[in-house]
């Protein structure tokens, strides 16, 4: 027995949380101490299928090197070391999550299609039915599980809530989300584009995902914007929703903002000038406190950071829970800036499609969409 892929998804400044899996069923053990001794560790190891592990280390001290093994009757498997995070400054306000890249409905996972060539995928496809249930769904109602158990003020959806823009996978991501017990508000994905504005099934489903939507909560503002380009899923502000971004980001001027789009919007072979990203970033460049902008699309954790006149700006993407490598994320807002932390859904269902999809895109999935610890957790501070 042996065991493999051993993933230290999320690290906070009092947590850990490590995955790992097996190649038969074993009763695998997990211990964590720090270096230089401190508070005892409390350890939870849970297992689905006999051989997909879960361990969550709490009680940890902040800004701490910790490491942790994983054990056989006695015999170490595997050695490994995390960093808890730093606290995140000042005072706690308030906690939200994002979710994004639900794809509800989507029948085939992996296929990437050249451009203009839509009959043929360059990738060969996956897909996993347990029980009757799609991989689409028993992820993601797993995700709303342990979402709605956490003490969340609003959860922002970031695009692509289906595959195939159709009335009947929207109804289904409607309802879906509707078994989320916090407010929550959506935005529009390249998936999510309509054939004609007569049948905008989005729009009908979600009337308040226009081209830009914002909300002050507890002393910060809120931006989602539509970024994507109805023809051709591109990113691509229109002028109206530059003028309403603009409009609304120096209302906000004194306040911290965080900015949502499905989109990342620093790709450079994207940067034609009627697609406005110059002028979006103009705005984000001359606000005085951007918290970061937080993005979809590439379902893989990835952090960026702009830098203009001393100034540095965080681009955000983070991972969706239909696919390897699994995740949402929650962020707790301090007083003087915020901590962003990736969660991993846990259960027997996922973990089997984990497993698999992770082979996706002749196993580039694997190194290119897990990201490192840093991509997934950190601590920002925020000037007010
Ligand atoms: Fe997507
Ligand atoms: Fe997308």
């Amino acid at each position: 027995m042996r065991i493999n892929r051993v993933e230290i998804v999320t690290v906070s400044a009092s947590q850990a949380t490590v995955f790992w899996r097996a190649t038969a069923p074993a009763d695998i053990a997990a211990s964590c101490s720090a270096a230089s001794g401190g508070n005892p560790v409390s350890v939870s190891v849970s297992s689905v299928n006999g051989r997909h592990f879960r361990a969550v280390f709490s009680g940890l001290e902040s800004d701490t090197a910790y490491k942790f093994q994983l054990s056989l009757n006695g015999r170490i498997l595997h050695s490994g070391e995390f960093k808890t995070l730093r606290p995140a400054p000042g005072d706690f306000v308030f906690r939200f999550a994002t979710v994004n890249d639900i794809h509800i409905g989507e029948k085939i996972y992996g296929l990437i299609f050249l451009p203009g060539l839509n009959l043929f995928p360059v990738t060969p496809g996956l897909k996993l039915d347990i029980d009757g249930e799609p991989f689409w769904k028993y992820t993601n109602e797993t995700a709303i599980k342990e979402l709605n158990k956490l003490d969340l003020d609003f959860i922002i959806v970031k695009g692509d809530v289906v595959t195939d823009h159709t009335e009947e996978n929207i109804r289904t991501a409607k309802e879906m989300l509707g078994s989320l017990k916090h407010p929550y508000r959506v935005l529009r994905g390249n998936h999510d584009r309509a054939a004609s504005p007569k049948n905008d099934f989005f729009l009908n489903a979600f009337p308040a995902a226009t081209e830009l939507q914002s909300f002050e909560h507890k002393g910060r503002g809120f931006i989602l914007l539509d970024d994507i380009h109805p023809a051709t899923g591109n990113t691509r502000f229109s002028t109206r929703t530059i003028e309403l971004f603009k409009k609304e980001m120096e209302r906000m001027r004194d306040i911290p903002v965080f900015v949502f789009a499905h989109n990342p919007p620093l790709r450079a072979f994207e940067r034609a000038p009627d697609n406005r990203i110059s002028e979006f970033l103009e705005i984000i460049d001359s606000h005085p406190s951007v918290a970061g902008v937080f993005c979809g699309h590439t379902h893989g954790n990835k952090v960026a950071i702009r830098k203009r006149d001393g100034k540095q700006t965080l681009f955000v993407e983070t991972a969706a829970p239909m696919d390897y490598p699994g995740g949402f994320n929650i962020y707790d807002v301090h007083t003087g800036g915020y901590v962003q932390t990736c969660v991993r859904p846990f259960c027997a269902k996922s973990s089997r499609w984990y497993e698999k999809c992770e082979k996706a895109y002749y196993g580039l999935a694997a190194s290119g969409l897990f990201g490192d610890i840093s991509d997934r957790n950190f601590v920002r501070s925020v000037p007010r």
